[in-house]
């Protein structure tokens, strides 16, 4: 018996059916039932026997989902009234009681809480993996010199080991956020009912002890409203995204014939249908192409939730495809960089050559006459005339003449010349964070800590 006397249009039922994706929450919606029901049987909806057939019978719906596939019908609407009903085929009419003190509105809040505390700490176990890599490479490539770009042209020399750990430390800060994301999901709503709370005074906090959460909401309206938490983790993994972005598009400029910097792995390049000898970085590639799509997923629940009224809407519903498919690109690009990462090999000598690029020296020369009393702005002008009087001349700046450099400046002497040898252009950046062997050598061991701690805390976290 029902409230209503017709069946939903088929129309209506396209739309309102979600079976098709968050069968996903199977195990969790299991594991949930399961310590609901020990909850129940604590204040005695349940007797001991009771109890006993409903968690073996739900330990035999895991079975038939995991064995035979899924067994769901049209009928079914969503995966939580689809484990009801096998449930029922088990055990019969006991599995009626199941819902006592439970609305589907708390009870989808928590399984997706549960996705969002999984893959969280899976991202963070990833995105170790792949921070472990680019620290070898750094320690690795932590003396080949190479340039540094902005706006993608020639700007200042550094060392390869130095541009690899700048990645390592956003993927670091990227760590942090999962963790955020994880924490903010670490708090149960089921309690919370339709919205109000419920009639029976189960034990919160023993379910949250059992199922793995560290609080229970404080206000059941929230609680059964809340998606922070999925939100949470569409923003780490839209930043995560990002970088791992920028990551992949250097490596498809690095590995061009033009640059010649990188070459990536057989396994992670293809060929070409037509042209026999091309060797193209798609690894890379698709590691730029995800991530707007890990950002359009956050947009759009942002956009679900934007402006929506107090407590469960079926707007709701729509949470679960962005998140599904943020989880799904967002571990693939970390496993795909760390395996990636793994066989890339650098041109010493091409990056060297680069890198020697005497231009680059400019802002050494600047300092140099800074250090003899030119305020920067002025010594800026000064070399930036020297320098378009050897792209006039069509000469390398240590080409000048002593007396085209007295032209430009009083204050440039023979030391000039030798400013212009490399590797004092690295070596000068002995700050903290800065490129020097002695400063990267500081970094590295930062690196090594920070790497430690992110292990460790995952560690925890699995228990
Ligand atoms: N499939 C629903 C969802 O994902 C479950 C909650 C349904 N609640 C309701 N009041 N109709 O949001």
């Amino acid at each position: 018996m029902s409230r209503f006397r017709k069946d939903p249009d088929p129309r209506f039922w396209r739309i309102n059916r979600s079976i098709e994706f968050d069968w996903r929450l199977a195990p969790y919606d299991i594991d949930q039932s399961q310590a609901h029901a020990r909850g129940l049987h604590q204040i005695g909806v349940l007797d001991a026997a009771e109890l006993e057939r409903i968690d073996a019978g739900l330990e035999r719906v895991r079975a038939r989902m995991g064995e035979h596939g899924f067994e769901f019908e049209e009928a079914d609407e969503d995966i939580h009234m689809a484990i009801e009903r096998l449930l029922g085929e088990e055990i019969g009419p006991l599995a009626g009681k199941l819902h006592t003190g439970r609305s589907r509105n708390d009870q989808v809040a928590t399984d997706v809480a549960m996705v969002v505390q999984a893959h969280s700490l899976r991202a963070i176990e990833l995105a170790g993996a792949a921070m472990e890599r680019l620290l070898e490479l750094a320690q690795r490539h932590r003396d080949w010199a190479m340039p540094g770009y902005t706006h993608l042209q020639r700007a200042q020399p550094v060392y390869l080991g130095h541009h690899l750990l700048a990645y390592f430390w956003m993927l670091g800060r990227d760590v942090l956020r999962f963790q955020f994301a994880l924490d903010s999901a670490s708090v149960m709503p089921l309690g919370s009912g339709a919205l109000a709370g419920v009639n029976w005074e189960i034990d919160r906090r023993a379910v949250a002890d059992d199922l793995g959460f560290e609080h229970v909401s404080h206000n059941s309206i929230d609680g059964s409203s809340n998606r922070d938490f999925v939100l949470d983790y569409l923003s780490a993994a839209s930043t995560c995204a990002m970088h791992l972005s920028r990551l992949g598009s250097e490596i498809v400029i690095w590995s061009s014939s033009e640059f010649g910097f990188c070459e990536l792995d057989e396994s992670f390049s293809s060929g070409s249908s037509i042209m026999p000898q091309k060797k193209n970085p798609d690894s890379a590639e698709l590691l730029r192409a995800k991530s707007p799509r890990v950002a359009a997923s956050y947009a759009a629940l942002l956009g679900t939730m934007h402006a929506l009224p107090l407590t469960y809407g079926k707007d709701m519903q729509e949470d679960k495809e962005p998140l599904f498919d943020a989880i799904d690109t967002i571990e693939a690009c970390l496993d795909a960089t760390e395996g990636m990462l793994a066989g890339i090999e650098f041109d010493r000598e091409r990056l060297e050559a680069a890198s020697g690029d005497e231009m680059l020296a400019a802002t050494e020369v600047a300092d140099l006459l800074v250090r003899r009393g030119v305020p920067f702005r002025e010594a800026h002008g000064i070399v930036g005339g020297l320098v378009r009087d050897a792209v006039e001349k069509g000469k390398s700046l240590s080409e000048l003449t002593p007396e085209e450099l007295a032209e430009r400046s009083e204050h440039l002497d023979k030391s000039f010349y030798e400013v212009l040898t490399r590797s004092s252009w690295l070596e000068s950046k002995r700050i903290e964070g800065g490129t020097s062997s002695a400063s990267l050598a500081h970094q590295l061991e930062q690196a090594g800590k920070t790497l430690a701690a992110v292990r460790a805390r995952a560690q925890e976290e699995r228990g």
